[in-house]
């Protein structure tokens, strides 16, 4: 079997249903359900036997050794972390904690489960950090993209928290010979994306009528990939990935958030037009910047495609028309998601954003 970590969130949780879809293998999901973490997002797998879900934290040694001792895996996709840029602003200290420390008591006790494990296991043993691009800092328009030899420069507390542990997994690998694979991937889209980040967000509130909040000038470019892309380069990595190597994965999709929000209202419009006629563009609302906002994020994924053959299936047009459509045919997990925390958290980001705008 293999163990995921923050399975119940955006990406783990696209990985548990994909691997489920065409794997027989038993999928243990460890995951602590902070307001990221949605037990909604398996509610399919739900009875599956092959699946099963258990709640706590990376940062619990106890629950993490016994949980191996008990369910021996083969392999550890580990995807929990705390993920947003603006909440790493606001609030550091969750990062660390999770990003870092947890990182860091689960590679403690991988090693030494890993280490006892019997020698053909511990040559067959994964585990498969999952990283970002944000590590590599920001790139002006003339650089060329992320490689993996890009020195690392981290500029948000968020950023910063994700280098850190991407170094304890080389390092673990390095000096203890655990069998590591880092994937540093660029900007995720598709179902089950929280709708704090931006394409959901979007999405939300063009639906409910609310204005589309682009930081500063929305020149800021990501390079986009779909998240069942992204979850098919992982399988490709714990497959056939070299231990100790990294890989970058990413869509060859740079577009800058101004042009992202304004394909987003065009198939909008198209999809599910306003009442009241216009365009969903209307909604667009220019607000303050984001601090220390990275300009342009691009990955190079010509190493996991050299070495793997991966490429993603989805071009941008094909992937966000539908992600588009599935927030469409899931408004009601929207509405459920937008509650309680995640309201409090809008209110704090965006009453905040709109003060400084009117006094700047
Ligand atoms: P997410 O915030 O949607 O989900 C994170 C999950 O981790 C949640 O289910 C949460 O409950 C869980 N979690 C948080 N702290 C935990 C802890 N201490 N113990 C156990 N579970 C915990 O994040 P995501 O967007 O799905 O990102 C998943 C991973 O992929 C992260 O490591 C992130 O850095 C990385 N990544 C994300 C993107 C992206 O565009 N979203 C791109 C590249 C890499
Ligand atoms: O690059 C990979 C990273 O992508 C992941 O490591 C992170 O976990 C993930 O959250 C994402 O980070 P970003 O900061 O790029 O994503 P976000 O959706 O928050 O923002 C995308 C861009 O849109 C960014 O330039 C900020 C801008 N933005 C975001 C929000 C939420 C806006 O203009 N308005 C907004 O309201």
């Amino acid at each position: 079997m293999i163990l995921v970590t923050g399975g119940a969130g955006f990406i783990g949780s696209n990985f548990v249903l994909d691997w489920l879809a065409d794997n027989d293998e038993t999928v243990v999901t460890l995951d602590k359900l902070t307001y990221a973490g949605n037990l909604n997002n398996l509610a399919s797998v739900r009875d599956d036997s092959r699946h099963l879900f258990v709640h706590g934290d990376i940062g619990d040694a106890d629950l993490v050794s016994s949980l191996l001792a008990q369910h021996k895996p083969r392999a550890i996709a580990h995807f929990a972390a705390e993920s947003h840029v603006d909440r790493s602003i606001h609030g550091p200290a969750a990062f660390i904690a999770t990003n870092v420390n947890g990182t860091f008591n689960l590679l403690e006790s991988t090693r030494a489960y890993w280490a006892a494990l019997p020698e053909n296991e511990r040559a067959a043993f994964r585990f498969l950090h999952v990283s970002t691009d944000e590590v590599y800092g920001s790139l002006s328009p003339e650089d060329p993209p992320f490689t993996e030899t890009t020195a690392y420069q981290p500029n948000s507390p968020y950023s910063a928290s994700k280098a850190a542990s991407d170094h304890l997994v080389r390092a673990y690998h390095h000096t203890y010979g655990l069998p590591t694979l880092t994937t540093n991937c660029s900007n995720n889209y598709g179902p089950y994306h929280f709708p704090e980040k931006l394409i959901p967000l979007v999405i939300a509130n063009a639906r409910a009528g609310k204005p589309l909040p682009i930081y500063g000038d929305g020149q800021q470019i990501r390079d986009w990939l779909y998240v069942g892309d992204h979850c098919a380069a992982i399988r490709r990595a714990l497959a056939d990935g070299r231990p100790g190597e990294t890989y970058n994965i990413g869509g060859w999709n740079e577009k800058a958030n101004l042009d992202v929000v304004g394909m987003l209202c065009d198939i909008l419009d198209e999809l599910a037009p306003r009442l009241q006629g216009g365009s969903y563009r209307e909604q667009i609302t220019y607000v303050a910047d984001r601090p220390g906002h990275d300009r342009r994020y691009a990955i190079d994924a010509r190493k996991i495609e050299r070495e793997l053959g991966w490429k993603p299936a989805e071009t941008f047009e094909t992937g966000i028309r539908r992600t588009v459509q599935w927030y469409l045919a899931n408004e009601e997990w929207v509405r459920n998601v937008q509650s309680g925390d995640y309201m409090k958290w809008m209110e704090r980001n965006y009453s905040q954003r709109d003060a400084e705008r009117k006094t700047a």
